[in-house]
């Protein structure tokens, strides 16, 4: 209950301390919380941000998930402790149902969670005593403040659970194309003229890359909109140099704004009433980056509306179309404050405590970022906007990466289930800093980070100030090497990875899912988080640990077959498989049954997809059938909105015919996109000939090779659109 404190009321309750900081609770102390059992079910997943398993422990005999974002630096894992972004949604499987609970509340909330086994499966009952009984999880939420607005999501597919939670709070956006392509960022690039030196060495080195970031040292003095004399005297030339190649420069635009009364921004900010207060109704003032801050208050509708208007083209000097932007320390994190965030008893537009709304902070910056980009393009581009600290819903916004990790195998390895419970929870377009952030990767680890992060949705190389330099043609030719081909495999994968984005803005399905969001009934995958499919299509599984010689993949469903896509090598499902790996390896296989599209051919840049030619793999199932889709747009407006300037294909193989049909009516996009080659994996046997059938055209013979040892059949030196309709015959 909020209450008012009565003139006897001596209760120490309305005020707490901790170390030296003093919280007095304006309203008295609250709290709020449920308590649920979920009949039959013994795994649950979700509540992000943690470094944990993806699947949630018992906390019975330990601290209680805590959802509370917070900047911490090199955070310890394994921890049920709070992170930079919080998604109160719980997601529980069993095997003939997924159920969500979203618990709508931004105050700090902690979670318990407790399994209980049946006592069937209870080893410890002797046999004779097990009664029949289903396993349950009791879940117990409990919050500081609000009111109890539960949601149950009832499924009972994993597919129908991620569209009823997209229903409730927002379907990924599409990102313009650029951003699934790789970014190069670094605490800091020092000047201009580095940034042109590390952009002409992805040229030299033949590394396709689409996006320079700039942290905080491009600012004049921490002050973000304003770039540093020296360093970064002509930005607006430095962002025409890499849109002539087509990329994209990021900078960093922070929550704090130094309190320097000399600074117009400043002045404007606090004149017009934006800046968060104190209990006492004066502006709170905290320290971060520049020293001595102001933390603007994003829960404000108007000082939101002023923030976006800061992104215009003519406000903001120096900037350019093609700047986009990256939201940090949007916890927000205050170095001076409790936990080294702001106090709970700071207050916000509308005599709101901070302690209410906290884990909103964040996505209220990021949502007034966003507005602002779409605004200054008058609302024809797309926006790119990555944020730290998150809520449910950010998805509707952007990116989010997982903060300030190490550089330590144990890191890259918790990555994996830190994106899938990002994934879990709507927040589909998400990553991790390749090679860690803090201290230095041994050439060994970076080539591992870059092959698992290649293959996660956001794929950003980032480093602190005091890392060594690490890109990644600094440490021999061996390693650029094997950075160059899975950079490169990214870009061809671009085609799927674009489709995938295209499915999750429309259907709320995440790019990247664990294995049992693909194989429900598969009591072997609700576990598993050192492997994760990308799409339906893909089982990725990164060498995560060093020195290694052999991999164990676990490859469900014991009438499914698996193509190792580097050998094309067939496997059966149903088993795990001893894959001998070099440092070259990298795990990854289709699914008998799928169809995936790749550019051919190599690229600069994700802008130049438009222009190369398609290659498809059909990876067919033991019944002979595999289908697949592929979606097109411009790559960077809102016409597939607003003109339904897209188009989605979809591409059938059922008893030795191909076809190449719309999927959808809906949308129209012209594009000279052409396929140039099929390639058919599981042919049991060679074809005595293969004809393309195009509409309009006559029936033509087409080039192909077999291979027996693989069962792989390759159509090639085709040339057939892939907006229009054809058939392939395999006869
Ligand atoms: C924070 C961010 C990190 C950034 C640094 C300087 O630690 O997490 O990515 O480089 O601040 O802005």
């Amino acid at each position: 209950h909020l209450s008012e404190l009565q003139e006897d009321d001596s209760s120490l309750l309305w005020k707490e301390t901790f170390k030296q900081f003093v919280d007095i609770k304006a309203n008295g102390p609250s709290s709020i919380g449920a308590d649920l059992c979920l009949h039959g079910f013994s795994h649950v997943y979700g509540l992000p941000e943690h470094a944990d398993s993806l699947q949630l422990r018992d906390t019975r005999d330990d601290e209680p998930y805590r959802l509370y974002n917070l900047d911490v630096f090199a955070y310890d894992l394994y921890s049920r402790f709070g992170l930079y972004g919080s998604v109160p949604l719980l997601v529980a499987h069993k095997l003939d149902r997924t159920l969500g609970v979203f618990w709508q509340n931004a105050s700090e909330t902690f979670v318990n969670i407790r399994y209980s086994p049946s006592d069937q499966q209870d080893e410890q009952v002797p046999l004779i005593q097990r009664r029949w009984r289903e396993p349950q999880t009791d879940v117990h939420w409990l919050s500081e403040s609000g009111v109890i607005d539960c949601v149950v999501l009832l499924g009972p597919s994993p597919q129908q659970l991620f569209s009823q939670y997209a229903q409730l709070t927002g379907y990924q956006t599409l990102p313009p194309l650029f951003a699934l392509g790789y970014h190069q960022s670094r605490w800091n690039y020092k000047d201009e003229a580095d940034v042109r030196a590390v952009d002409s060495g992805f040229d030299r080195h033949d590394i396709p890359y689409d996006v320079m970031w700039l942290d905080i040292d491009h600012t004049d003095g921490k002050r973000y909109f304003t770039w540093d004399p020296v360093c970064f005297p002509e930005p607006a030339r430095l962002q025409l140099h890499l849109e002539k190649k087509n990329r994209k420069l990021v900078v960093i635009s922070d929550p704090h704004f130094k309190a320097d009364p000399d600074w117009s921004l400043y002045r404007e900010a606090r004149d017009g009433g934006h800046f968060v207060k104190d209990r006492e109704g004066q502006l709170y003032v905290g320290s971060c980056w520049p020293g001595e801050s102001c933390y603007l208050d994003f829960s404000r509708p108007d000082t939101r509306a002023w923030y976006s208007r800061c992104f215009a083209l003519d406000k903001y000097k120096g900037s350019t179309p093609s700047l986009f932007l990256w939201n940090d320390m949007n916890e927000p994190s205050v170095f001076s404050g409790p936990e080294q965030t702001m106090p709970k008893d700071a207050v916000h537009y509308g005599g709101w405590e901070h302690r209410e709304l906290h884990n909103l902070y964040g996505f209220y910056q990021h949502m007034a970022t966003v507005d602002g980009l779409i605004t200054r393009s008058g609302g024809s581009e797309r926006p790119f906007v990555l944020s730290r600290s998150f809520f449910a819903g950010s998805q509707r916004l952007g990116a989010v990466w997982t903060g300030d990790n190490v550089a330590t195998w144990e890191y890259l390895k918790i990555s994996i289930p830190m994106l899938l419970s990002l994934s879990v929870t709507g927040v589909g377009f998400c990553g991790a800093d390749v090679g860690g952030f803090f201290k230095d990767p041994d050439p060994e680890l970076l080539v591992r980070w870059y092959q698992a992060a290649a293959l996660q949705p956001f794929f950003r190389g980032h480093s602190a100030c005091v890392s060594k330099r690490r890109e990644p043609w600094l440490f021999g030719e061996e390693v650029t090497a094997a950075i160059r081909t899975v950079i490169r495999q990214r870009y061809q994968l671009l085609p799927y990875w674009y489709t995938l984005f295209h499915r999750a803005h429309t259907s709320g399905l995440p790019p990247i899912r664990p294995l049992w969001v693909e194989f429900p009934r598969e009591r072997s995958t609700f576990s598993v988080d050192n492997q994760h499919m990308i799409g339906g299509a893909l089982l990725a599984c990164p060498v995560t640990d060093p020195g290694v010689q052999e991999v164990k993949v676990l490859l469900p469903g014991s009438d499914e077959i698996w193509f190792d896509v580097q050998s094309a090598e067939m496997h059966k499902g149903g088993g795990t498989l001893s894959l001998p790996v070099t440092l070259d390896t990298v795990p990854v296989f289709q699914r008998g049954g799928s169809v995936i599209c790749r550019s051919a051919g190599s690229s600069h840049c994700s802008a130049d997809l438009q222009l190369l030619p398609l290659s498809i793999t059909v990876a067919l199932d033991p019944q002979g059938a595999a289908d697949g889709e592929l979606y097109l747009d411009d790559g960077h407006s809102f016409n597939y909105l607003h003109r339904k300037a897209f188009c989605l294909r979809r591409f059938n193989m059922l008893s030795g015919r191909l076809l190449c049909r719309a999927a959808s009516e809906e949308g129209a996009f012209d594009c000279d996109t052409v396929v140039h080659s099929v390639t058919i994996l599981g042919m049991k046997s060679k074809p005595s000939a293969v004809t393309v059938h195009q509409s309009g055209s006559e029936d033509t013979s087409a080039e192909f090779q077999y291979m027996e040892t693989c069962c792989r059949l390759t159509v090639s030196s085709l040339s057939l659109r892939v907006v229009t309709d054809w058939e392939i015959q395999i006869l």
